[in-house]
């Protein structure tokens, strides 16, 4: 191990994160220090706090050699960016530590496990990726030199380049399971388990899922647990097709089935893109001490996040982390509700009659904002409702409700942004027989985050628009009554 590669990190951030003012940063979504931030790493609680790690690259906004960045939380709403936990400074991980996961160990240390990569040495032109682990007090840690799991225990014919990011779980006979992804002979994903004592000698167990049903090609990141009384597969999917039900592109999955313990398979009965919005990727779920299960993911989608604004130091964010449920076989999530406290001037609309027009409401005005809307149809005749958010001098960023085609939907096409991206997406959904069309919406600066109903559709969007607007505004094509609550977000970074 080389430490200078760590301390020269470590130095770098702590230097040019002063270069970064409050308001140059989302209030309260996790940005990295300085430079490039993707998937959530390592999420955990430990020594009474959250810990979050993410793929970390400090010295430019674009992605590179893969450090983990390092960041805490006593409520997942505040965070205090720490030191750089993890450089790629050993043999194993030259070419970068890739995501993974933490736990605490039986002595009450702080383990990491992550993906080294490192060149082949029989075909320098290519990677392997191998298991690693790191041990450490919360805030520094020490590698381990012989790698956890090698490519040596890649089931046959299945690849040693693609073999990534470790979810290790304890089951209840005290045995750690390691979920890592991996690709079979044929190109397409798969979900590996292993099993070990000591987190350090891991048997091969089985292909828990393989991607026999053609949901894009290699999957990412994978996560299994137990929730409301169903086995949860999570995982991240590439090169997906467009259908009903799936986006193109990269995608966070939900399987919900079972899973049979002794076997290791799961039994995929249900499957759900996590969030039908423009970005959201490489989710990471945790148990919080009080029983709930939470979800992070990564804000962005590897497909669009080549704009920068001008002048930017920083780019990835992560989402506000979601408490997750399962219900009627549907994965349902909502803000997680620390964010309640942090709730200040609240506004309400009660019994607004709109028709054929655009209202704003400057009372609702704001750029960190939780705002929940119901939109009652009062006569057959309402075809189209929209939000306006960040509005200024005609930019705005859009959500939006299609009763004719019952889509819901999410713009950012006139939020200011000075490139011809993916800007909108829109997928089915029905409103229940007898209930109106409800809407909880976050944003943040540079997110829009959308929980449709109790939550059944999250639909998210980041957006780097140099012209930030704060204006707020209903529209309406038709006839209903809006019933609106919004809160502004307060926090550290307000002034
Ligand atoms: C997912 C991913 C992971 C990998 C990491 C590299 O976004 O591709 O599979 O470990 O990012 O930064």
């Amino acid at each position: 191990m080389n430490n200078k590669i760590l301390t020269k990190a470590r130095i770098f951030e702590s230097e040019q994160e002063k270069n970064i003012t409050d308001k140059q940063r989302p209030l309260f979504h996790l940005t990295p220090r300085v430079g490039w931030m993707n998937d959530p790493n390592g999420f955990c609680f430990y020594n009474g706090k959250y810990h979050l790690f993410y793929q970390y690259h400090p010295y430019s906004c674009f992605w590179g050699p893969m450090h983990w960045g390092h960041a805490i939380s006593s409520d997942l709403i505040h965070w205090d960016l720490l030191p750089a936990a993890l450089a790629p400074d050993s043999k194993n991980d030259k070419e970068g530590c890739f995501s993974g996961c933490a736990l605490e160990t039986e002595d009450g240390n702080l383990a990491l496990i992550y993906t080294g990569v490192h060149k082949n040495k029989k075909d320098k032109n290519k990677n392997l990726q191998i298991q690693c682990l790191a041990i450490g007090d919360g805030i520094n840690f020490k590698k381990e030199r012989k790698p956890v799991i090698d490519d040596s225990q890649v089931p046959f014919g299945c690849s040693i380049e693609d073999f990534r990011d470790p979810k290790v779980v304890q089951n209840d006979n005290g045995d750690f399971i390691l979920y890592a992804v991996n690709r079979n002979a044929d190109g397409n994903g798969q979900v590996l388990a292993y099993k070990s004592k000591n987190l350090r000698d891991w048997e091969f167990c089985n292909v828990v899922l393989k991607n026999y049903f053609g949901l894009g090609r290699m999957w990412e990141c994978p996560d299994l647990f137990y929730l409301d009384g169903k086995a949860v597969l999570m995982m991240s999917a590439q090169e997906v097709l467009q259908s009903d039900n799936f986006d193109s592109g990269n995608i966070g999955v939900c399987l919900i089935g079972q899973y049979d313990e002794h076997e290791h398979k799961f039994i995929k009965q249900k499957i759900q893109q996590v969030d039908r919005g423009l970005d959201f990727y490489a989710q990471q779920t945790i148990m919080s001490p009080d029983g709930r299960r939470i979800m992070i993911g990564w804000l962005q989608n590897w497909d669009i996040c080549n704009y920068r604004e001008k002048g930017a130091r920083w780019f990835g964010q992560m989402s506000i982390p979601r408490e997750i449920k399962i219900k009627d076989g549907v994965l349902i999530q909502q803000p997680v509700r620390e964010i309640e406290s942090y709730r200040q001037n609240k506004q309400e609309i009660n019994g607004l009659k709109l028709e054929n027009e655009k209202c704003p409401v400057p009372q609702m005005n704001g750029t960190s904002l939780d705002i929940t809307v119901t939109v009652k149809k009062y006569d057959t005749d309402l075809s189209y409702f929209y939000i306006n958010l960040f509005e200024k001098d005609g930019h705005y960023a859009r959500v939006y409700y299609d009763y004719k085609f019952e889509k819901a939907g999410i713009d950012r096409s006139r939020a200011g942004l000075k490139a011809a991206l993916l800007h909108e997406r829109s997928c089915s959904y029905k409103i229940k027989e007898g209930e109106e069309l409800k809407l909880r919406i976050i944003t943040d600066r540079n997110s829009v985050e959308v929980f449709w109903g109790e939550g059944e559709l999250a639909m998210s969007m980041s957006i780097y628009d140099e012209e930030k607007g704060s204006g707020l505004s209903f529209g309406i094509s038709g006839r209903a009554e809006i019933n609106a609550v919004s809160y502004e977000i307060k926090g550290d970074r307000n002034e």
